[in-house]
């Protein structure tokens, strides 16, 4: 196309002054700190050449007093825009630290709370890519307002688009609330870092030596806090993960998650499943093996791996078809329930509930986790939410009672009672109110203390116990589950209930919201 006419000027130069912005001397800053520019990002996450940027030219507001310098750029660093990934229409903004360490100025914010409102009009995704040092020094009140407005359309559009923050550089101050508000957080290691308060402030405040690595790093997110749900080694890892991870995903939520072509590969029986748990109920086992016998092929994609790890949950398919998976973790702390693994499968539930994902749950748990620290931190208070977010789903869920399910924590892992639609159990199912060894101690406290050999007289009260009481047979006869199911036949189970919930509509009577026990 010719330019050079006399309409066309003001427009190529233009163009020429936005690629000059974006030159080779930009795109050094951020590679010699081991990240990707804005524009790579985007060009990444975006099928090829499908994105479209709009207000590529906007320019910073005018500062409204002198204190710094708001630096004229074209843009006000961030790049927004729209386009496909994996065919589909998906919105997106990617802060651009070379442009005053991608700061939020007012323009900034504005543009990234339009492209947030068309996202919500078209019922897409919009993706956060985040690198920037926060609220802009020099507007001040008005950069506070810019992120104020962002925090308000993430929460207008919670539960119905699909929310992702992908952290690719600092994210600091009450910056961080728009990464936490949104669904999922990823993390790059050592080149993304999130805290309400940096090194230096604890420092002042606190007189503690702490690097930002050690103080807000992917892996301590991943790993303590939870704040990051999946983390990768570099930014090309986080964005290919992050556009796999979409494919699981409705566009919203009236939507149903797309279909995948399943070949067909895994076979309904697999009696691999059989031999799969220990005979002795003490051994621990990796739930994950389990889960991988049953489901599509390759297709588990876990989410929080590291935090909470006695439960684990993610995203899996079933012929096809998205499903969300709930399991206890015998490997890790006996599978036990906790305050982190309550937290962790509460906020997992509510997400799949909000996407009409249906919740496949594995269930082989002890109990909740005792203790003076769990019950101090609130463990009632956690557990709680567990309990609310499962008895408040109303898409299709299923349980597989796979070995222990005592106490509250059976009623709590998705119970019949609590709105389970089935709930099978495989012949190695323990449930009871409690394990033998707590329910023999408090049933035969004075017989054990009289007894000339009460080891022995224990051993026999506890194989009385197995044998009578938890097992899953006594449930099966009472109808508290619904079938105990040969584990060969576990995925054809779970393909056949899910078909026939496949028009599951539960009424729920009008009200503003619940109140989850937080
Ligand atoms: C304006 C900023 C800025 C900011 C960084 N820059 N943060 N400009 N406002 N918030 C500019 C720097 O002046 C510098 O400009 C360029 O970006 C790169 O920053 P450096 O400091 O050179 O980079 P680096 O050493 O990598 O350090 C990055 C950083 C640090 C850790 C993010 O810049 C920093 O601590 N920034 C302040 C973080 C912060 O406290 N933000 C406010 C949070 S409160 P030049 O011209 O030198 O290249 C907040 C409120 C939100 O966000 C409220 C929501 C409720």
């Amino acid at each position: 196309m010719d330019l050079s006419g006399k309409f066309y000027k003001a427009f190529s130069d233009r163009q020429s002054a936005i690629e000059k912005q974006y030159g080779p001397k930009q795109a050094e800053k951020q590679h010699s700190k081991g990240k990707l520019t804005a524009h790579e990002r985007i060009n990444l996450l975006f099928d090829n050449k499908t994105f479209e940027e709009i207000d590529a030219f906007v320019t910073p507001a005018d500062q409204p007093v002198e204190f710094g310098k708001v630096e004229r750029s074209y843009g006000d660093g961030v790049i927004v825009g729209h386009g496909k990934v994996n065919g589909r229409l998906v919105f997106a903004y990617a802060q651009d630290f070379t442009i005053m360490g991608g700061s939020l100025g007012i323009v900034h914010a504005k543009k990234i709370a339009k492209i947030q409102e068309m996202a919500l009009k078209m019922g897409s995704p919009i993706i956060a890519l985040i690198d920037s040092g926060g609220a802009r020094i020099q507007e001040g009140v008005a950069s506070l307002s810019g992120y104020a407005a962002i925090f308000q359309n993430i929460i207008h559009s919670s539960g119905i688009i699909p929310q992702i923050s992908v952290i690719m550089g600092p994210a600091a101050g009450g910056a961080v609330y728009s990464p936490a508000l949104t669904d999922f957080v990823f993390m790059v290691n050592h080149t993304s870092y999130m805290f309400v308060t940096g090194p230096n402030v604890v420092k002042e405040v606190l007189n503690e030596d702490v690097s930002s690595e050690e103080l807000g790093g992917a892996e301590v997110h991943a790993r303590k806090s939870g704040v990051a749900h999946m983390i990768y080694d570099d930014e090309e890892n986080a964005i290919l993960a992050l556009k796999k991870f979409l494919s699981y995903l409705p566009s919203n939520n009236v939507e149903n998650p797309p279909i995948v072509n399943d070949d067909g590969s895994v076979n309904e029986i697999n009696e691999k499943l059989r031999g799969i748990i220990p005979e002795d109920p003490n051994k621990a086992y990796d739930v994950k093996d389990v889960i991988a016998q049953i489901i599509d092929k390759n297709s588990f994609f876990e989410t929080s791996e590291l935090f909470g790890a006695n439960l684990v949950t993610g995203f899996a398919r079933l012929t096809g078809k998205t499903i969300g998976v709930v399991a206890n973790q015998p490997k890790v702390l006996a599978g036990v329930l906790d305050i982190n693994s309550s937290t962790k499968g509460a906020r997992f539930i509510r997400f799949c509930d909000a996407f009409n994902i249906p919740i496949i749950t594995f269930e082989d748990v002890p109990g909740f986790l005792p203790g003076i620290d769990q019950e101090h931190s609130g463990i009632i208070r956690h557990g709680a939410k567990l309990l609310f977010a499962y008895s408040e789903a109303t898409v299709p869920k299923i349980t597989i009672i796979l070995r222990k399910a005592y106490g509250g924590a059976f009623i709590v892992m998705n119970s019949k009672n609590l709105g389970g639609d089935f709930s099978f159990a495989w012949p190695s199912a323990e449930i009871a109110v409690m394990g033998p060894d707590g329910a023999v101690a408090i049933l035969y406290r004075k017989e054990l203390a009289e007894s000339k050999n009460p080891v022995e007289l224990k051993k026999e009260l506890v194989k009385k116990y197995r044998d009578k009481i938890a097992n899953p047979f006594i449930a099966d006869e009472s109808g508290y589950i619904d079938e105990v199911i040969d584990p060969a036949v576990t995925r054809k189970k779970i393909i056949s209930a899910l078909n026939a919930l496949n028009n599951k509509w539960v009424k729920v009577p009008a009200r503003k919201h619940g109140n989850m026990p937080l």
